[in-house]
């Protein structure tokens, strides 16, 4: 639906009343009422880039959801100050590791004696908290464009690598980008007594992977990659490696969201593609290339929930404001967990 006129106009006339003291990000899952009014759009690690180079900016205003705000928290100057438009939109999967749990795991790899030969690795798509055990513990932050130079990171530093929370990100990198089998792989419940792994499981693995996922991208399935390729001839079917493994395997393309929009742009006219990421950018990409036949991977998935909170209205409320003189949902982090997380996103930032 068109954006509501009057809003539109209120969110031009705060960011102009505002000026260079305001920079709005927006994820390339956010709603098209929102995305028009993003400085810089990009996926998560762009977004973190993007957010660390611009300590002019007073007031950082993420369209995105929580974990990534926190994250430009920690990587923005004290004085700068970051918004979240609506607190409620969070993230289902970082939701999934809470760090009492990682705790508890950690102290059963110590009771093992393999704590020292396990690397920490978290998905950005993770809480301060948790980025923060890892920075503490030797390890590093990682995103779905940057996976397996991580792991290749992580491997020079240990024998085994702990990876949080995304199942299907760390199972598809190690397998598919790195060459481990699946056997190398563990799945290291928190809702289970240890896990539900035995301790040669543990001592065995090479990959010790936390059981969560991505709401949205775990829904895509292989009966839909198998579905559209006999309905659409040709077709090259393009995923994001939040997939579940079976749909990443089936693939022919496999990337983030940068990674996806590239070869989108890349691709000669005429050709066809099945997209399986968060339909925002589906529907954008398929506008934007009126030459190439673009579909949604998956009729019965749909947009994330949570960066669907940020809409135009909740936008207009949060740079209203700041025009006001109030900050609005502020994202800080504490001090200590900043300190550690910020070490374990540095050591991503500076990977090759
Ligand atoms: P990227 O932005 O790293 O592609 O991650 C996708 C995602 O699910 C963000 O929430
Ligand atoms: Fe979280 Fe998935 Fe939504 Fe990204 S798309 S914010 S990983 S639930």
């Amino acid at each position: 639906a068109p954006s509501d006129p009057d809003l539109v106009e209120r969110a031009r006339a705060a960011k102009a009343a505002l000026g260079d003291r305001v920079f709005v990000l927006g994820h390339h899952y956010q709603r098209d009422e929102v995305i028009q009014f993003a400085d810089v759009t990009g996926d998560s690690f762009k977004l973190a880039r993007e957010a660390a180079a611009r300590p002019d900016a007073e007031f950082i205003v993420f369209c995105g959801v929580h974990f990534m705000a926190e994250s430009a928290d920690i990587l923005t100057t004290d004085a700068q100050r970051v918004v979240l438009p609506d607190l409620a939109a969070g993230c289902s999967m970082a939701d999934m590791a809470v760090l009492a749990q990682v705790e508890k795991a950690w102290e059963r790899f110590a009771s093992l004696g393999i704590a020292s030969e396990v690397v920490p690795v978290t998905y950005m798509n993770s809480s301060a908290d948790i980025k923060g055990f890892v920075g503490r513990n030797d390890g590093v932050v990682c995103t779905s464009s940057n996976a397996e130079t991580a792991l290749r990171w992580s491997f020079e530093q240990g024998t085994k690598v702990f990876f949080l929370p995304d199942q299907h990100l760390g199972r598809n990198t190690a397998v598919l980008k790195m060459g481990f089998e699946l056997a190398d792989c563990v799945l290291y419940d928190p809702h289970r007594p240890g896990g539900g792994l035995t301790d040669e499981q543990l001592r065995g693995a090479k990959v010790i992977l936390w059981k969560g996922h991505c709401s949205v991208h775990g829904r895509f399935s292989l009966d839909a990659v198998e579905d559209v390729r006999a309905r659409v001839p040709g077709v090259n079917v393009l995923v994001h490696p939040e997939c579940r493994h079976e749909v990443v395997t089936a693939a022919d393309f496999v990337g983030s969201t940068e990674y996806i929009i590239r070869v989108i742009d890349e691709a000669p006219a005429g050709s066809a593609w099945a997209v399986g990421t968060e339909l925002n950018l589906v529907r954008r990409l398929a506008l934007a290339h009126p030459d190439k036949q673009i579909t949604f991977l998956e009729r019965n998935v749909c947009y994330c929930s949570t960066m669907n909170r940020i809409d135009l209205p909740h936008l207009v409320w949060a740079l209203e404001e700041l025009v006001a003189g109030r900050v609005p949902n502020q994202i800080t982090v504490d001090a200590s967990t900043a300190h550690y997380a910020r070490v374990a996103l540095d050591r991503m930032l500076a990977l090759p």
